[in-house]
C-alpha cells in the first residue's frame, strides 16, 4: 500500500475512535481494559476490548516458517509468535494462539470480531485488506520469490506459458501476483505451503510464488532439491491486523511496537530468527 493511504487512514482514526466502545464485538463477554492500568504507554484511546480478559488472542495460518509454525513438540513458535509475546508483555497481557486457520479466513475472522483480537501472520498491508480491517504500523519488509526445482532454469518469462502449473497459498499476495503476471500459466491455489513445495519436488507443479523469507527458510530446512529461481521486488510490508471496531487496541499495539523497536527487543527477535537485524 502507499504511505499516502496510511496517512489518510490515521487522520480519520480520531473520528472512528468515538464509536469504538459503542458495542461489544462478538458473542462472548469482551473485557474492557483501561490502557492506563495495564501499561505506562500512552494510547490515543482510553481503552480497548479483548475477546478474553487479560489475554491477547492471536489467530494465524500456522504453516509459514519462520514466522509462525508448529514445532516438533507441538508448540506454536516463530518470529511473529515472539513478536506477539513481546507486545503482550508491554501491554501487561499474556498471549494465546487459536488453532490453525486457513490464511484466507484470517481477515474475515478479525473483521467479524469475537474470536481473536489480532492476526500476526506475515500479513502484507494492502489497500484491499484495509477496507476490511485496520493494520498496525509496518513491522517487517518482504518480497516474493519464485521457487522451482533446483537447476530447472525456470523464470517468470518461461513460466508464463500454457501448461505451466504455478502454485501459491490461497488468498496471499503471491496468489494475486500470479494472476497479474502469469496470465498464461495455470494457477494452483492451495491452503498449505508445505503441500505446494512437496508438489514441486514430486513434479506435480512447476513452481510456487511465495514470500521470499519463507521460501528461503523452507528450502534451507526441508527442500534442498528446490531453489529460489527469481526474486520479485514487490516491496511488501507486514502489519498486524486489528478490527476496525477496536481503535484503542490498534493504538496500544502501535505504542507497544514503537517501544519494542526502541528498547532493542525487535532487533533481538530479528537476530534470533534471521541471524541479522537487517531485514
Ligand atoms: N505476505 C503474504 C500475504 O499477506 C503471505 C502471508 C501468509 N501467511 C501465513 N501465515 N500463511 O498475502
Amino acid at each position: 500500500m502507499t504511505s499516502m493511504t496510511r496517512r489518510n487512514f490515521f487522520a480519520t482514526l480520531g473520528a472512528a475512535g468515538a464509536l469504538a466502545l459503542a458495542g461489544c464485538n462478538g458473542s462472548g463477554e469482551p473485557a474492557q481494559t483501561t490502557g492506563d492500568q495495564t501499561t505506562d504507554q500512552t494510547t490515543d484511546e482510553a481503552s480497548y476490548t479483548l475477546v478474553k480478559e487479560g489475554v491477547l488472542t492471536n489467530v494465524a495460518e500456522l504453516g509459514f516458517a519462520p514466522f509462525e509454525y508448529i514445532d516438533e513438540d507441538g508448540n506454536t513458535v516463530g518470529f511473529d509468535v515472539d513478536l506477539s509475546n513481546a507486545l503482550a508483555e508491554k501491554l501487561g497481557l499474556t498471549c494465546e494462539w487459536l488453532p490453525n486457520q486457513a490464511f484466507d479466513t484470517l481477515v474475515p475472522t478479525i473483521q467479524q470480531g469475537g474470536k481473536a483480537d489480532i492476526s500476526i501472520a506475515g500479513m502484507t498491508i494492502s489497500d484491499e485488506r484495509l477496507e476490511q480491517v485496520d493494520f498496525s504500523d509496518p513491522y517487517l519488509n518482504s518480497n516474493q520469490g519464485i521457487v522451482a526445482a533446483a537447476g530447472s532454469d525456470l523464470n517468470s518469462e518461461s513460466l508464463n506459458a500454457e501448461g505451466m502449473q504455478v502454485a501459491c497459498q490461497t488468498g496471499t499476495t503471491g496468489d494475486e501476483w500470479i494472476s497479474e503476471n502469469l496470465p498464461n500459466a495455470t494457477k494452483v491455489p492451495l491452503a498449505d505451503v508445505t503441500a505446494a513445495l512437496m508438489g514441486i519436488s514430486t513434479g506435480l507443479y512447476n513452481a510456487m510464488v511465495i514470500d521470499l523469507p519463507v521460501a528461503q527458510n523452507m528450502i534451507a530446512e526441508s527442500f534442498s532439491d528446490l531453489e529460489v529461481v527469481e526474486e520479485i521486488p514487490t516491496g511488501e510490508q507486514y502489519g498486524i491486523a486489528v478490527s476496525k471496531d477496536n481503535p484503542g487496541l490498534l493504538a496500544a499495539i502501535n505504542d507497544a511496537l514503537a517501544a519494542i523497536e526502541e528498547d532493542g527487543t525487535m532487533d533481538e527477535i530479528k537476530q534470533k530468527w534471521f541471524g541479522t537485524t537487517e531485514i
